[in-house]
This record gives C-alpha cells, structure tokens and sequence, in this order.
C-alpha cells in the first residue's frame, strides 16, 4: 500500500536523462518491427515530434464548434500538420485521399455525451485501420472511471491485432469529470497504457510534475489540448509540455475554434519544432493572423 500514500517525490524518474531508443527516434520504439517503425516515422518527424491535428470530437459529441464543416475549416489547416486524427467516416467522406499527412484514426466509441462516455467499446477493426492507410488508432483509456476495466480490454485488444498488422495505437488517457488531472493520476494512467503496451500515449499538461509524467512513460507521451484557453496559454502549455519531455501535441478546439486557426497551427509547430517559445509563438500568431483578438 505504500506506494499509493504519497512518496512520488521519493521516486527516481532520471528526469533529464534520455532513455535508450535503439537507434530509432521514436522513444521506446527501437525494437518494433519495421512496418510499426515505418508508421511512427510518419507520426513523428526526425526530431523525435509530431503536431497531430485532433478533429475526432464528433465520434461522442456531434458538430462541435469549429467542426461543422471539416471540409471548409480543418482540410485548408492539414498541410501544416504532421499528423490528424479524425474518425474513419470523416476521413473516408472528407478528408482527400492525397493528403500526405499521417492518419490517426479513432477506434474507440460507443456513449454520446448523453450517457457514461466511459461505456466505449472497439469501434472499428484493424483491417479496417489497414484498409485505410492508419498509421496509428487511437483509443480512450478511463483509468479510474467507471467501465476502466473494458476500456483497457479495449485498448488490449487493438495492440493485439496493431501487433499482427504492423499499426501502432495510440492511448489516450480519458480523465473523468470526478479525477484530478495531476501528476500522480497522469502518471498512473499513462504508464499503466503503456505497460499494457500502446506504442504511444496522449495525456493532459499538469503545471505540477509533468515532467515525471514523461520520464516515467517508456513511450511517446503526446500532450493533450483540451478546452479553449486565451492564445498565451496555449502556447505556453505547449512550449512547457516539449520543454518538459512531451513528444509534441495533440489539439483541436485550441486550433480549430480560434479566428485564425492556420496561424495558431503555425504558431504551436514552431514551439514543437522550431524551439520557439511561448512569446515567440505567440508573436507569429499575431503577425499571421493580422492581429486576431482570439
Ligand atoms: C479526446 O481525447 C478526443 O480524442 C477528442 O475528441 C480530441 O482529441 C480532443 O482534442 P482537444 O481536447 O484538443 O480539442
């Protein structure tokens, strides 16, 4: 029981050392086969880091604001992104099919936001995600939350048939109205997903030991976006999530609800790429977006 009641600072984490990743740059990956390299290679850029562009919202929640049409509002933001994730039906009935991005697909669903969204089962197969050129599915993961146990059989499930085929699954640590998004959760959900083998694993930013999230995930953790924030925090959630070991983002409503959502992409590639800070990023989206308030 003593590691539930509250030593996490008496934890070695190794924060600033890099952990050993074979000769490939996708951490924790080095001994995957080459079709799981090839897609990561796709995801993330030689520098280890991905903009992934998450567009899915629609999967539980219907036209979210800003997804109305993701022919107008989301194809137009695509060539800036490495990476989206989206549904397999918006991919197959929107998205171009010569779009060079990597394509994450949503694998996971079932509740709307009308009922428990722990309740998700597999929501599409992996011949399906071969089918349509998946280089990664995506899966919710509710540790702590009602169906926990069938979200990680869900996710258990895909890295079974992922490993068949070669198509590495991304976990996504889905945190419950009830649970506080700190460290120790973060830490908990991200490194069970990994252990139970995702190749790569999307969590929320905490202001608090972050970087103890990231040291203790043998994979890539990708940071989540989450609801609206003004512009500076934004980027400066994205700036301290790289600084602090994330492999790079994963947003959408902080992109596709601002006014000038091709300049804000713009603006986080720069922080995850170009080793812009917060301020600098901040500038370009300025610049970009002719002065847009929001
Ligand atoms: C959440 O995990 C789902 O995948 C969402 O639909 C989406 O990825 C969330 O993106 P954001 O919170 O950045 O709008």
């Amino acid at each position: 029981m003593a590691d539930l009641d509250g030593n996490l600072d008496a934890k070695d984490f190794g924060i600033g050392v890099e952990q050993e990743s074979a000769g490939f740059h996708v951490k924790g990956a080095g001994q995957l086969d080459f079709g799981m390299k090839h897609r990561l290679a796709r995801v993330f850029r030689a520098d280890g880091k991905t903009v992934m562009l998450a567009f899915d919202h629609g999967y539980f929640q219907g036209p979210t604001s800003g997804l109305e049409r993701i022919d107008r509002n989301i194809v137009p933001l695509a060539p800036y992104a490495d990476a989206l994730m989206a549904t397999r039906g918006v991919l197959r009935s929107v998205v171009p099919a010569g779009s060079s991005n990597a394509l994450v697909v949503r694998a996971s669903g079932g509740p709307s936001i009308l009922k428990e969204l722990s309740d998700e089962h597999v929501a599409m197969s992996m011949e399906d995600a071969a089918r349509i050129d998946a280089a990664a599915v995506a899966v919710q993961v509710f540790v702590g939350g009602e169906h926990e146990s069938r979200s990680v059989q869900n996710m258990t499930t895909l890295v079974d048939e992922g490993l068949r085929l070669g198509i590495p699954v991304l976990g996504v640590t889905a945190v419950g109205k009830e649970l506080v998004r700190d460290a120790r959760y973060l830490g908990l959900a991200t490194r069970i997903i990994a252990e139970l083998g995702a190749q790569v694993v999307k969590t929320y930013y905490c202001d608090a030991g972050f970087e103890r999230v990231t040291a203790g995930c043998p994979v890539p953790v990708i940071m989540a976006g989450g609801r609206k924030l003004p512009v500076p925090d934004a980027l400066e959630m994205a700036y301290r999530a790289v600084d602090q070991g994330a492999a790079g983002v994963d947003m959408g409503r902080n992109i596709f609800q601002r006014q000038a959502p091709e300049a804000m992409i713009r603006a986080v590639a720069a922080v995850v790429h170009d080793g812009a800070t917060a301020a600098d990023a901040e500038a370009m989206y300025r610049d970009l977006s002719g002065g847009a308030s929001d």
